[in-house]
């Protein structure tokens, strides 16, 4: 390994949400910090080094996106998922959830239906309901421990007033990497009721063998899609936001530009644009380094709850570095299960609730972090239990 995942790095005294704003969220701000999706982990020595080296020009004036930056994002794109992305297609965002909402305001009016896949990230909900759009849930089934899409029920929800799917792929928090099979059907019954497949592809880079991300840029249905990607997730750049869209048709892109133009959204930021082109071009071996890590840290949550809280059990994590745990069996009501976290445990997890219908009865546990954080973590669990 030429990185080091063990290294434990104090963040306190720099405003880290993770670990230092649990206050709106939780109530208070001591709890050990397993919640919210950014990492523990220092960003690739190739991207702080990229940040130096342009801070220390000094002069931050107007720029713009060069030529580099989108060959960057091409040669990811085609090497770490075999996709083929032409640099027209590439339109600029912030983070991930304001580009989103760019896309509902484009191609949904207030009052048009957005399908959602609950349990989801939550802030797909905000972005629909706070824009006068109409939530659909069209809820994941959950049988014998895997998470599938429920396609006779997505038929039945469709209605004329449909126009947008939000997709979450990998699905964050079920940890599903969707198979090609499942993104072709979805896409082709969306293709035939003329809705758009917005598809979250943020934590795509985060996939675990055998698995293989399909990105919708690679489907039959891509001329009715757009595809967000970003390298704030992958490079734990979360606080530097940084993010693009693909848009492969042209007449929806035009469509996008319009409603970002009119938000006056041109102006770049210079230190997002050197750390994305970094990530992208330096990136690939601290990535598969950090892959086979978060995998060995999946591997203890797994253990750790079989040996110690059996009630507790890890759905299989195809993708991401959320855990989504079934704590049903421990038999507690939701808040009483809330309570055992944190007031008893004393750790910060998402509480299921969030993320919609089918949340109930779970908890997100973010394992991004070195592994004897972990261990702490998942030892307070216990503890609490045994009390
Ligand atoms: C599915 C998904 N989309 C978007 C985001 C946030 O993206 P951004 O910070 O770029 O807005 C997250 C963060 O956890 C996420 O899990």
């Amino acid at each position: 390994m030429r990185y080091n995942f063990d290294e434990e790095i104090d963040r306190h005294g720099t405003n880290s949400r993770k670990w230092e704003g649990m206050q709106e969220m939780f109530g208070r701000n001591d709890l050990f910090p397993m919640w919210i999706a950014d990492m523990d982990f220092k960003t690739p020595p190739e991207i702080i080094e990229a940040i130096k080296k342009r801070a220390d020009h000094g002069i931050f004036g107007y720029t713009f996106r060069p030529e580099s930056f989108y060959d960057s994002i091409i040669k990811w794109m085609k090497t770490r998922h075999n996709v083929d992305v032409k640099k027209e297609w590439i339109v600029d965002g912030a983070g991930v959830v304001s580009t989103l909402t760019i896309a509902v305001l484009s191609y949904t009016n207030p009052g048009d239906e957005i399908i959602v896949q609950p349990p989801v990230y939550y802030p797909f909900f905000r972005i629909i309901q706070n824009n006068g759009r109409v939530i659909v849930n069209n809820p994941l089934r959950f049988e014998n421990g895997r998470y599938t899409m429920n396609f006779e029920d997505l038929l039945r929800k469709i209605t004329k007033r449909t126009r947008m799917l939000i997709l979450c792929s990998p699905h964050n928090p079920v940890g599903r990497v969707w198979k090609s099979e499942e993104i072709e059907t979805l896409g082709k019954i969306c293709q035939r009721h003329d809705i758009i497949v917005a598809s979250d592809e943020i934590h795509s880079d985060f996939v675990y063998s055998p698995n293989v991300h399909t990105s919708v840029l690679s489907t039959s249905f891509k001329e009715s899609t757009l595809a967000f990607i970003a390298p704030n997730k992958t490079f734990n750049l979360a606080g530097i936001p940084s993010s693009v869209v693909i848009i492969p048709d042209k007449r929806m892109r035009d469509r996008f530009l319009i409603t970002s133009e009119n938000f006056e959204l041109e102006t770049s930021n210079i230190f997002s644009i050197v750390a994305t082109e970094a990530a992208y071009t330096y990136g690939a071996e601290w990535l598969d380094e950090l892959l086979t890590y978060l995998k060995g840290n999946f591997d203890l949550v797994r253990s750790f709850l079989k040996e110690n809280i059996p009630q507790a059990k890890l759905v299989n994590p195809e993708g991401t570095y959320l855990g989504w745990i079934d704590f049903r069996g421990l038999g507690l009501s939701d808040g009483e299960l809330y309570n055992l976290i944190t007031e008893k445990a004393g750790i910060a997890l998402d509480d299921g609730n969030l993320f919609g219908i089918g949340g109930s009865g779970f908890q997100r546990m973010n394992v991004a972090m070195p592994r004897n954080m972990l261990l702490k973590g998942l030892k307070k669990l216990e503890e609490s239990l045994r009390r």
